[in-house]
């Protein structure tokens, strides 16, 4: 089984070496634009093979597709990631245009792939993917939530002192700063995470999980990479290994959540298919106000790529 994942650089590459690691498939294929440096990076991890104990050979090619052909999950990385002072949003006119293509060509030689976007402004970046690629939104879906929940989890676990493997969260809406975590649906070893824990430093965590992109930006100059490589990875391992894990998920809406032709992180179950259920728990007012707001957010810039009449 093959596994491809494009754009060979932070994200790509550590979401490649992710997967190797965990031997779920016999190949990860690592393309990039950029001469050399698919092959090098391909190169360097499988030389931890032997170290780190796995078979998956990692190959590296300078843009060309035929290598990937047939892979069974394409893992899109490649485009800009923000700058200090940029927004997510900033991204779309390069962006968008990188995305297309790539899907294109991935969908040329993979017809039955499963898509995960990684490239932001993510939730745009999916709809980009999903005209690009015309085949089933089950297949053309987003990794934003697996690290938001993963930063707000993180956050968690070191306040209250506890596992981070006890921590179960939601969050909902958009990869952006309008994105909403839901305290009410985030547990802690079974137990309901406002039983233990204060409202000011659990607002204050929440606060600091919606900016946690930009936390990150603010200090390396660049987006992150560890967390986000090993979230994509985490949703590729539940599709080859037909998991049916339930996680956040940027997925295409029609009319879940009373919302239509629009791509949103939601809970969704994971499997051999794709998205093989978006699940619709129930919102009180804020909720469903905070989610429509994220929404008008994510529209809004949906608007900017629809102007570019790329489709
Ligand atoms: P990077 O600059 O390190 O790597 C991007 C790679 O894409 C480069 O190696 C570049 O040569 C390659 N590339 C550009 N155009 C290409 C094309 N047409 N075909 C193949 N490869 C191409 O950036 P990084 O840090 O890896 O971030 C990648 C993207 O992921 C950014 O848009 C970033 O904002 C996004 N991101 C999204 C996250 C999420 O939660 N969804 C989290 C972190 C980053
Ligand atoms: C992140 O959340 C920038 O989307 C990227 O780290």
């Amino acid at each position: 089984m093959k596994v491809t994942v494009v754009g060979a650089g932070n994200v790509g590459a550590t979401c490649a070496n992710c997967i190797a690691e965990k031997d779920i498939v016999s190949e990860v294929v690592l393309l990039d634009i950029k001469e050399g440096i698919a092959e090098g990076k391909a190169l360097d991890m499988w030389q931890t093979a032997p170290i780190n104990l796995y078979d998956t050979r990692i190959k590296g090619v300078t843009n060309d597709y035929s290598a990937t052909a047939d892979s069974e999950v394409v893992v899109i990385t490649s485009g800009l990631p923000r700058k200090p002072g940029m927004s997510r949003d900033d991204l779309i006119s390069t962006n968008a245009g990188i995305v297309k293509s790539v899907t294109e060509n991935v969908i040329k030689f993979s017809p039955d792939a499963k898509i995960i976007i990684v490239s932001n402004p993510l939730d745009v970046m999916c709809y980009c993917a999903y005209l690009a690629a015309k085949i089933d939104s089950s297949r053309v879906f987003g990794m934003a939530g697996v690290l938001d929940t993963a930063r707000y989890r993180a956050f968690l676990a070191e306040t209250l002192n506890v596992s981070p493997k006890d921590i179960q969260a939601l969050l909902l809406g958009g990869h952006g700063d309008t994105m909403v975590p839901l305290p009410r649906y985030t547990s802690v070893g079974g137990i309901p995470v406002t039983e233990l824990i204060e409202k000011d430093k659990l607002h204050a965590i929440i606060e600091r999980t919606k900016v946690g992109g930009g936390e990150l930006v603010k200090l390396m100059g660049t987006s992150a990479w560890y967390a986000p490589g090993a979230a994509a990875a985490q949703m590729v391992e539940a599709i080859i290994r037909d998991q049916h894990r339930v996680f956040p998920v940027c997925a295409l809406l029609n009319g879940e959540y009373g919302m239509k032709n629009i791509y949103l992180g939601v809970p969704v179950v994971l499997g051999k298919n794709g998205i093989e259920k978006i699940i619709e728990v129930k919102l009180d007012t804020e909720e469903q106000e905070l989610l429509a707001t994220s929404a008008k957010a994510v529209r809004s810039v949906m608007d900017v790529l629809d102007n570019m009449k790329m489709f």
